[in-house]
């Protein structure tokens, strides 16, 4: 498919500002949330999701509903469903991937039987939203590869569902081939970071990628539900966002700088050992050194207080209260979360009750209280983290 030109009637700079933004975004979810609202902002749609390919098949890979948002409290784990749609002519999706061909739909209810693709209704069934317009488009990059597919869902005209425009269209299709770089980008900053994970995951067998993707996750939610509470703006909390889950990611590659001896030892650590074990919170922050970024700044000060504890009894600095980094503070309870309620060589998963009531009797001592109850309020959403990102 042809690049589309910048139709005349939009407005130019604001789509060049739009596509200078997507440049600066560094996590692959922050870029679709980002590029996922603009186009619905511009068309006033209520709904969208970005597939992105995998081989033949596309992965649902984000969403946003407005109406749903609104009827229900945890409406966050739908963002962490994991499904699949094969790459064939079959449905909206898989149809637009494989021909690489926008497709605008009025009524996804009324289609004729002349094309070979079907709406899948299981989702509306299951959640009692009701799709009507669709418009897909495929995200092209440079070299003609199509990297996935954005579907932008029910226009609005006041309170009422319209169809899309061709102006709708000509926007979605321009903002689509300019992010599909920057997901490409993107995608491969997360890709290297898993690598780094797992050279840190050779040396100590628990940092594993799951583990550190659901970290990342789990810190994001929680951070997010404290913002809210807080009355922070949506832009700080996307921005702050966009760094968090890289760097909480990154918590533990400090382990690096420990000797097998150590991180591998079956026992219990003596006093000794325990000291140099301490040492991967420093080493972490070493390796960001420079502090060139925001990026940079946020994963030192994360690996460096992600042992602290709220009462001060914590290292490697006995830091206590507020004197801890937010994003230390919360990183913290996600790190700890993790470990306990997954399988690990020396111990079973500990049981849902008694993980929320250890992390309750814990509130004020490890944790800050004010992490706990945003914990809490997302611990659904938590959930659907897990099952997204399984061992
Ligand atoms: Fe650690
Ligand atoms: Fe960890």
């Amino acid at each position: 498919m042809s690049k589309s030109k910048s139709p005349e009637c939009l407005d130019l700079e604001n789509l060049l500002g739009i596509t200078e933004e997507l440049n600066h975004i560094k996590d692959i979810d922050s870029l679709l949330d980002h590029i996922l609202h603009n186009a619905r902002q511009f068309c006033k749609a209520e709904a969208g999701s970005i597939f992105l390919r995998e081989k033949d098949h596309l992965i649902f890979s984000y969403v946003q509903n407005d109406m749903l948002v609104k009827r229900e409290k945890n409406y966050n784990k739908r963002i962490y469903d994991k499904f699949t749609i094969p790459i064939n002519r079959e449905s909206i999706a898989g149809y637009v991937a494989d021909t690489g061909k926008a497709l605008k739909i009025d009524d996804v209810y009324i289609i004729n039987d002349t094309v070979p693709y079907s709406f899948n209704s299981s989702f509306d069934e299951m959640s009692s939203y009701r799709t009507k317009s669709i418009l897909t488009i495929p995200l092209i990059t440079s070299r003609d590869n199509i990297t996935g597919v954005i579907q932008i869902i029910n226009p609005q005209l006041g309170d009422d569902v319209t169809i899309f425009t061709d102006l709708h269209s000509q926007y979605v299709t321009f903002l689509a081939n300019n992010a599909s770089v920057a997901i490409e980008r993107a995608q491969m900053t997360r890709e290297i970071i898993l690598r780094m994970i797992r050279m840190a995951e050779l040396r100590d067998p628990k940092e594993t990628g799951a583990h550190v993707n659901r970290v990342g996750a789990y810190s994001i939610e929680i951070y997010q539900r404290i913002a809210q509470k807080r009355g922070d703006s949506p832009e700080t909390i996307r921005h702050t966002k966009d760094h968090l889950r890289i760097a909480a990611m990154l918590h533990d590659v400090g382990k690096v700088a420990i000797s097998d001896s150590i991180l591998k030892k079956p026992a219990r650590l003596d006093d000794d050992e325990f000291t140099i074990m301490q040492t991967h919170c420093a080493s972490g922050a070493d390796l960001f050194d420079g502090n060139v970024s925001e990026l940079d700044l946020l994963s030192a000060r994360i690996a460096l207080t992600h042992h602290e504890k709220f009462d001060g009894s914590g290292y490697p600095n006995a830091l206590e209260g507020g004197q801890i980094p937010l994003p230390g503070r919360i990183v913290a309870l996600a790190d700890v979360y993790d470990a306990l309620i997954s399988k690990r060589v020396y111990k079973e998963e500990w049981p849902d009750e008694e993980v929320l009531k250890y992390i309750t009797d814990q509130s004020g001592i490890h944790f800050d209280p004010e992490v706990v109850e945003a914990f809490f309020d997302v611990h659904e959403v938590l959930k659907a983290v897990g099952k997204r990102y399984p061992d």
